[in-house]
């Protein structure tokens, strides 16, 4: 077992194998840290360094992190697509929008 306060000596060439499980569900660090808690990271909150690693850490950490979690934000929306069908509630307002890109007029609601 690990005891974080003492030095402890490894073999050369040892492979450490860390398990973030234990480090995202620390009490010590997280309110609530059994609950399913999505909050916890809106706009503006702050989790202390290394806390949070399901694409580790330091200089190895994921460099696929970025377009993982991207992958997962379509992935979310298609899977709203597929379940609910939806239809726009104002569709004679909606205009296309010439700006720097060619978009629609704000204000779209499903
Ligand atoms: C949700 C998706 C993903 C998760 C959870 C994940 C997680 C991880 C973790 C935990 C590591 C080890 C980091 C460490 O040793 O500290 C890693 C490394 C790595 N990941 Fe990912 N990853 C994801 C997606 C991707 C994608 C999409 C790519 C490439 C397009 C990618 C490429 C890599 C590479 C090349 C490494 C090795 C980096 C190194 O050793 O320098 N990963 N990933």
């Amino acid at each position: 077992m690990w005891n974080s306060q003492k030095a402890q000596s490894l073999l050369a060439r040892a492979n450490v194998l860390l398990q973030s499980d234990p480090t995202h569900r620390d009490p010590s660090i997280w309110e609530n840290s059994e609950d399913f808690c999505p909050e916890r990271f809106s706009h503006g909150r702050k989790t202390p360094p290394m806390s949070y690693i399901p694409f580790g850490g330091g200089p190895r950490a994921c460099i696929g992190a970025a377009f993982g979690q991207a992958e997962e934000r379509i992935g979310i929306v298609v899977r709203l697509l597929q379940t609910f069908a939806s239809k726009p509630l104002n569709a004679d307002k909606i205009h296309p929008h010439r700006g720097a890109t060619l978009s629609r007029t704000p204000g779209g609601w499903m």
